[in-house]
């Protein structure tokens, strides 16, 4: 993974704290493994999430559900001055967790290609974690008309 430079913007110190404070509120006693999202905005706002787990295991949610819920519910979009320029996600550990498939196609609808995902190696690009993948620019192409 190649980590990258740009990343002069974003507090990481700042991020990986608000990670850190959130993981405390998850919720994940079936699996044991507590998670928490934290994701700066092009316009500097912080908006967080942990992971939610439930008796009936498939309906768990991922850290990262719920932070690009509150992006949205806090008035974000996929695009523009709100969209995510940066995430942290820890476990209870504090050390940083790599967001899973399924997070990792989540965070690049709210947050494009160049979102900076923190490593254990430091902040890479998304397009490094979840290359050649689909997205809304491919659906708008290839739908029928
Ligand atoms: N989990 C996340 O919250 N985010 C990820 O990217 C990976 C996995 C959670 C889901 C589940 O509650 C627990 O970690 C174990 O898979």
């Amino acid at each position: 993974m190649r980590v990258t430079a740009s990343s002069v913007n974003t507090d990481w110190p700042a991020l990986r704290a608000a990670a850190a404070e959130v993981v405390e509120r998850a919720y994940a006693p079936y699996s044991g493994l507590r998670v928490g999202a934290a994701g700066q905005t092009a316009d500097g706002r912080i908006v967080t999430g942990c992971n939610v787990e439930n008796a009936s295991y498939g309906l768990t949610l991922c850290a990262e559900c719920g932070l690009v819920s509150a992006l949205h519910a806090a008035g974000g979009a996929a695009q523009g001055p709100s969209q995510l320029v940066a995430v942290a996600i820890v476990a209870g550990d504090g050390a940083p967790l790599l967001p899973c498939g399924r997070c990792r196609q989540l965070l690049l609808e709210a947050g494009g290609s160049h979102l900076l995902v923190d490593t254990a190696a430091g902040p890479v690009e998304l397009s490094a974690l979840l290359p050649a993948a689909f997205g809304p620019t491919d659906l708008e192409a290839r739908r029928d008309s």
